[in-house]
């Protein structure tokens, strides 16, 4: 396989950056699943953008800095922020269909969600990622020249020596990605290779991510030899149903942007003891607060009620999570909706300049697998489908701004994948048990309320549970199971060694031993030492310094 471009992910971020570059050359969009099997497909509150004349760019930018912490690039957020309307209308014109307001002034219905000033998150309702990702995908299997391969895994990235146009000179550059199809595992080469794999929701036991979410994206590259930034500042979303059936349903915060108040087992609202700005605080100080109920009184769930709102409008506003609910016997019109936190976004990923170029030439990350810069230490609410487009148009950009001495470079040869003496694994049980161990551990050890015991407990099982898992890699065949597992190992490393690392309170990272800010705001970034792609327990030990 070999190609211009090859993409990682069918997301919003790596199917708009796919459209784009398709003017210019040939693109590969890979998927491990099918082609919808994306974070994107399940967003629900929508893409915040400045659109109404009553609302600013400064207002938006703003927000975005308040809810990061102190740890956003400024310029970074100016940009994004600066670019999203025109993102939008692009959006628009590729077909998304957002619900539209003829009375308001952006002629959009727009929502509001915590941490936002202004309405402004254009929808399709509580459908919106469906919508967008419904609008992409039509275009990108329309487009002949793009090829969308579903059920194509990733393993790890193509490295070689040689330089990149665009990137600073020396080391080794990424030509393409070993894939794994019906079990057998290819080099595929491209000029330029993007992963948009999504985020890591999977490290956690409660998520609303989808099963994709096991941060291939960022394992890849880490092992590659990429910068990771700010792996510790995972975004708990305050409000997943709670439902024994149900594991990751979101409950949309714009539901709370419409007017739903969070109450105890009590019936008694709770968020005015933690934040003036009640059910529109940021997620950071809304989950902690959920978090705070309910390990004091006992409780396994909170409650959003939302029945003080017109039953038409709770249909027609949130017909999914309306029928969702009802589906399992609670109607929302009438009764408070049972919630918990989840895991939902990783804020952290794999460092990026402003054009999406990670510190390996001819890689580029977009969407969650990127750290941009826009999020800090918390993502504003709806920030993240904005930041993929802008992302992706920026990156498609700068792929155009080299094409000339791209399109002419020639692709090296390179390694077979080689399996050595491996065999074909026998006990799936000795991936399951650790899949699971993982996840209860970094929700037990790792979750919202950080301590440096149980990060360091944390830590030593982990270790122990990576050794393992390395073993097997080493002495079975590769399974899409398998690669999860250890990327989800190494994410769950990451993740413990940057909460290590910051010993501070900030954004989204609480630890009770140090409850204050450092007065300095700092990134963590980590950077693997050693040959590129080796499997090797002490990759984690040696590189996880600042
Ligand atoms: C939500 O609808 O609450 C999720 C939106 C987001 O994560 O930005």
């Amino acid at each position: 396989m070999e190609c211009n471009f090859l993409v990682v992910g069918s997301g919003i971020a790596g199917l708009s950056y796919a459209l784009k570059c398709a003017g210019v050359g040939s693109v590969v969009v890979v998927t491990k699943k099918k082609d919808i099997d994306t974070a994107t497909n399940l967003a629900q509150g929508g893409i915040a953008a400045v659109l109404e004349e009553r609302d600013t760019l400064g207002s938006h930018v703003a927000d975005t800095l308040g809810a990061g912490a102190g740890l956003c690039d400024e310029t970074v957020v100016e940009m994004v922020v600066g670019d999203g309307p025109e993102r939008v209308e692009e959006l628009v014109r590729i077909g998304v269909e957002f619900v539209r307001d003829r009375g308001s002034s952006s002629g959009y219905s727009l929502g509001r969600e915590g941490g936002h000033s202004h309405r402004r998150v254009a929808h399709a309702n509580d459908l919106t990622g469906r919508e967008i990702e419904r609008a992409l995908l039509g275009k990108v299997r329309s487009n002949g020249n793009i090829k969308l391969l579903e059920e194509h895994g990733v393993v790890d990235l193509l490295m070689v020596g040689g330089d990149v146009a665009g990137w600073e000179r020396g080391g080794k550059r990424c030509v393409g990605a070993y894939v794994m199809v019906d079990g057998v595992v290819e080099p595929c080469r491209a000029k330029m290779t993007a992963v948009c794999s999504g985020g890591v929701g999977k490290v956690y036991l409660y998520t609303t991510n989808p099963d994709i979410a096991t941060g291939d994206g960022v394992a890849m590259a880490f092992r590659a030899g990429a910068e990771v930034q700010n792996m510790e500042f995972m975004q708990f979303h305050p409000t997943c149903l709670y439902h024994p059936e149900e594991k990751n349903f979101l409950i949309s915060e714009a539901v709370r942007g419409e007017g739903a108040i969070l109450i105890g087992k009590d019936g008694k609202p709770f968020m005015e003891k933690y934040d003036p700005r009640k059910e529109l605080a940021t997620r950071d100080t809304v989950a902690r607060a959920i978090d705070k109920e309910m390990k004091e009184t006992g409780s396994d769930c909170v409650y959003l009620d939302i029945t003080k709102r017109e039953p038409d409008f709770i249909k027609e506003r949130f017909p999914t999570i309306y029928g969702r609910c009802l589906s399992q016997g609670i109607d929302i019109t009438k009764q408070p909706i049972p919630v918990v936190p989840a895991a939902h976004y990783m804020c952290g990923g794999v460092r990026t300049d402003r054009m999406g170029k990670t510190s390996i030439p001819g890689l580029i990350a977009l969407g969650e697998t990127a750290c941009t810069g826009l999020h800090g230490g918390n993502r504003l609410a709806s920030n993240s489908l904005l930041e993929a487009v802008v992302y992706a148009d920026r990156a498609a950009n700068f792929c155009r701004s080299i094409w000339s001495k791209l399109k002419d470079s020639k692709l090296p040869l390179v390694d077979e994948w080689q399996c050595g003496d491996a065999r074909d694994l026998s006990e799936e049980i000795l991936i399951n048990h650790n899949w699971d161990s993982i996840r209860r551990l970094m929700w037990n050890y790792v979750g919202i309320v950080r301590s440096i015991e149980r990060l360091a407990l944390a830590k030593k099982r982990m270790e122990f549970i990576y050794a393992e898992i390395a073993l097997h890699y080493k002495k079975y065949y590769v399974t899409p199971n398998m690669i999860e597992l250890r990327n989800l190992a190494l994410n769950s490393l990451l993740i413990i060694q940057s909460a290590m690392h910051r010993r501070e309170s900030r954004g989204l990272h609480f630890l009770i031993d140090y409850p204050d800010k450092l007065p300095f705001p700092s990134q963590t970034i980590f950077k693997r030492k050693g040959r590129s792609n080796s499997w090797d327990i002490k990759i984690i030990e040696e590189s996880c310094n600042e």
